[in-house]
């Protein structure tokens, strides 16, 4: 797989809330070898990088989005770049969502997990794959992507914890009552990205509609090539007699075929 460190020219800062911004950077060879589900390990003011999932990546003009929600000093520093600076970016990096053989594509973000999933619309949107788009908020004022969201996919619903949104409750009650009105149909496949607890039960709702379904797993990372084992997550071992392996999220990962996800360790 190709992974390249370069120089990416920040091109714009699109400051959504308080706590979330939008940066574009020009980094075409990223934009060319991203697939959905990637992520590239972006360096800050602190020694180790910080890891985002890729938000869009477009070939044609070498450039890649990601969304960046504050919540430490890393964060910070990144969402407050000004448009000509440079920032070194490695990537990109990892395992991203299998999109082979399948006819139609439900996406199940939470918080920052809607912005990785995004990518995954667009790239649906232009092979022509049917998808459906359930978003979780915690209310409107903090909703993001919505507009963006519904201009790719053929539905949308979008969940917000106060109620103010197309749905009331979170994005695993919202994915549940989608999936008690929509028609069965072969080659459906779940996508989720968001909170651990969420993903855990948009992995349960899958499983007891017997669809098959991808998460994107979020561990504390630090080289995010596989050399450090900082990332290490938990899966079930296929080998008679352990219960559960270790995986490097930041290569065998991040996204995994739930069903081999160990929970509750
Ligand atoms: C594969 C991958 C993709 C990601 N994609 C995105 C994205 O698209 N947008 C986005 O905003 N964030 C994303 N993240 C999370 C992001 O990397 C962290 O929020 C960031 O590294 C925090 O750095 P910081 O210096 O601001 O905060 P720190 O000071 O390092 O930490 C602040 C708080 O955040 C928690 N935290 C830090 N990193 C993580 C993590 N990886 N998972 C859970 N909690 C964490 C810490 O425990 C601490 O409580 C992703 C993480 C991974 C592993
Ligand atoms: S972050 Fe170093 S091995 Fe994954």
């Amino acid at each position: 797989m190709q992974q390249i460190e370069c120089q990416a020219v920040v091109l714009e800062n699109q400051r959504l809330n308080e706590q979330t911004s939008i940066l574009t950077l020009l980094a075409p060879v990223v934009a060319t070898a991203a697939r959905p589900g990637q992520f590239v390990n972006i360096s800050c003011n602190h020694l180790l990088r910080r890891p985002l999932g890729i938000m869009d990546a477009d070939p044609s003009t070498g450039q890649i989005k990601v969304g960046i929600r504050i919540v430490g000093d890393g964060t910070a520093w990144l969402a407050s770049r000004q448009t000509g600076e440079l920032i070194s970016v490695l990537g990109p990096l990892g395992h991203g969502f299998e999109l082979s053989k399948i006819s139609r594509v439900i996406t199940v973000g939470g918080g920052t997990g809607v912005f990785p999933l995004y990518f995954v619309q667009k790239w649906c949107y232009a092979q022509g794959v049917e998808s459906i788009a359930v978003c979780g908020y915690r209310s409107k004022s903090e909703s993001f992507l919505t507009d963006e969201y519904a201009v790719l996919s053929c539905q949308t619903l979008f969940a917000s914890d106060s109620g103010d949104m197309d749905f009331a409750g979170n994005a695993g009650q919202a994915l549940q009552s989608l999936l008690t009105d929509l028609p069965p149909q072969a080659g459906t496949v779940i996508l989720t990205c968001g909170p651990k607890i969420m993903m855990q039960k948009i992995a349960e709702i899958a499983r007891n509609s017997q669809l098959p379904c991808q998460v994107s797993l979020e561990e504390r990372m630090a080289c995010g090539i596989g050399i450090c084992l900082v990332c290490a997550c938990k899966i079930k071992a296929e080998a008679a007699g352990d219960s559960i392996t270790h995986l490097r999220c930041c290569v065998e990962g991040p996204v995994f075929p739930a069903e081999v996800v160990e929970w509750s360790i």
